[in-house]
């Protein structure tokens, strides 16, 4: 199967390397996706494993638009619709991109649906329901310049969602921001790891996640259930797989977290619980300068809010610089990952940025700095 990971802009290296451990072929990045070849055991072992892709693409065709119109006929003789897109189950469309004459996705969208349910009448006499929120199937085309690919999605959410984090704090990263981060910054569990402004603890979850090979797709269904080459012998062979890397007895290092406001704390306290890892992550309600720092090697990861979605830039750059004095006096021989999308702040911390990487994080153009704290 030719499949496309979609990935968070900035994680793309992390992502090849993740697909390649989990078996894929073929890999081939370029700005926010990975495209590889897979057969059925890789593509589901890729659905439990792998943290960093919010969804899989598989295609299914690929067609030369020759005009608005053309659209139509091509959707229609695109695919095998009528094994694959039975009447009895609903589907969404969805689309990206834009050709020379089709330049708005909704309408695209709605010219596919009616290609396809014009289709089924043909074929049934009756035709599918559209279900935008959770249909069995989901299809998608992607349109660039005159080149139309047409694939199936193999879940109808996004798979940044792990299920464990019902409450969110303020500006919480993606699940699978977080462990793209955490991956760069090379943190192991032979190392202490630190979130003194931890919000609702994702970084923190991640971690013990990474540490303890807790597979992240193992409480969701998948899309590709309803498709009909799913291989349910190899589907649970895999599932099984995913269940025993699962180490819950290994020892870890201190796992921290400190939260100012008891709202957000109590949430994360919530999050972890979820997640299972109770036992593993300690959260404190606290400003960041009652931390504690466990004796070194360790890492401190964090992202601070930096003005575009919480608080006002001027007020923060005096925490900015307080929080930079604090950690040169008192986490000395410790590395610094911080998540920052405002350049001007970064600067109060007063200390000299090794390595500056840039991710995309929702849309905002951030760094993931590093720092070593002398
Ligand atoms: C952008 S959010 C962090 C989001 C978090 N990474 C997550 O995924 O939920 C920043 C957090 O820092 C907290 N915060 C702000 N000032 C703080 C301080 N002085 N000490 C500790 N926490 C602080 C805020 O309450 C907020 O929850």
């Amino acid at each position: 199967m030719k499949i496309v990971a979609v990935l968070p802009e900035g994680l793309e290296e992390e992502g090849v390397l993740e697909l390649n451990s989990l078996g894929a072929e073929s890999i081939n990045k370029s700005r926010g996706i990975v495209k590889f070849e897979a057969d059925l055991a890789c593509f589901y072992r890729l659905h439990f494993q792998a943290r960093l892709p919010f969804r899989f693409l598989r295609e299914v065709s690929q067609f030369t638009l020759k005009g608005k119109e053309s659209l139509y006929d091509s959707i229609q003789n695109a695919f095998d619709w009528k094994n694959w897109l039975n009447p009895s189950k609903s589907f969404r469309v969805d689309v990206s991109g834009v050709s020379e004459q089709l330049r708005h996705t909704h309408f695209t969208a709605l010219q596919v649906k009616n290609a396809l349910v014009d289709l089924q009448r043909s074929i049934w006499g009756k035709r599918s329901n559209i279900d935008l929120i959770s249909p069995d199937i989901c299809i998608h085309l992607h349109l660039h310049y005159n080149n139309a690919i047409l694939s199936l999605d193999s879940s109808s959410n996004s798979l940044h969602r792990r299920g464990y984090r019902s409450a969110m704090g303020i500006a919480p990263l993606k699940e699978n921001i977080a462990s793209g981060l955490l991956m760069l910054s090379n943190w192991d569990d032979s190392l202490s790891l630190v979130d003194p402004l931890c919000g609702s603890a994702t970084f923190l979850i991640e971690a013990v996640s990474i540490a303890r090979y807790k597979s992240p797709g193992l409480n969701r269904s998948f899309l590709f259930e309803n498709w009909p080459d799913f291989d349910k012998k190899i589907f649970s062979e895999e599932m099984l797989r995913a269940r025993h890397l699962f180490s819950p007895n290994k020892k870890l290092p201190r796992i921290v977290g400190f939260e100012v406001n008891s709202d957000i704390a109590n949430q994360a306290i919530h999050n972890i619980n979820q997640a299972g890892f109770d036992k593993d992550i300690e959260i404190n309600i606290g400003h960041f300068s009652e931390v504690k720092f466990p004796q070194s090697p360790g890492i401190i990861v964090c992202n601070p809010p930096y003005g575009k979605r919480v608080g006002k830039s001027k007020d923060l750059q005096a925490m900015y610089k307080e929080f930079g004095a604090f950690l040169k006096n008192n986490a000395s021989g410790w590395d610094l990952w911080l998540l920052n999308g405002n350049p001007t702040l970064s600067s109060f911390l007063g200390m000299k940025c090794s390595k500056r990487i840039p991710i995309s994080n929702g849309g905002i153009d951030c760094r993931w700095l590093h720092y070593q704290i002398h």
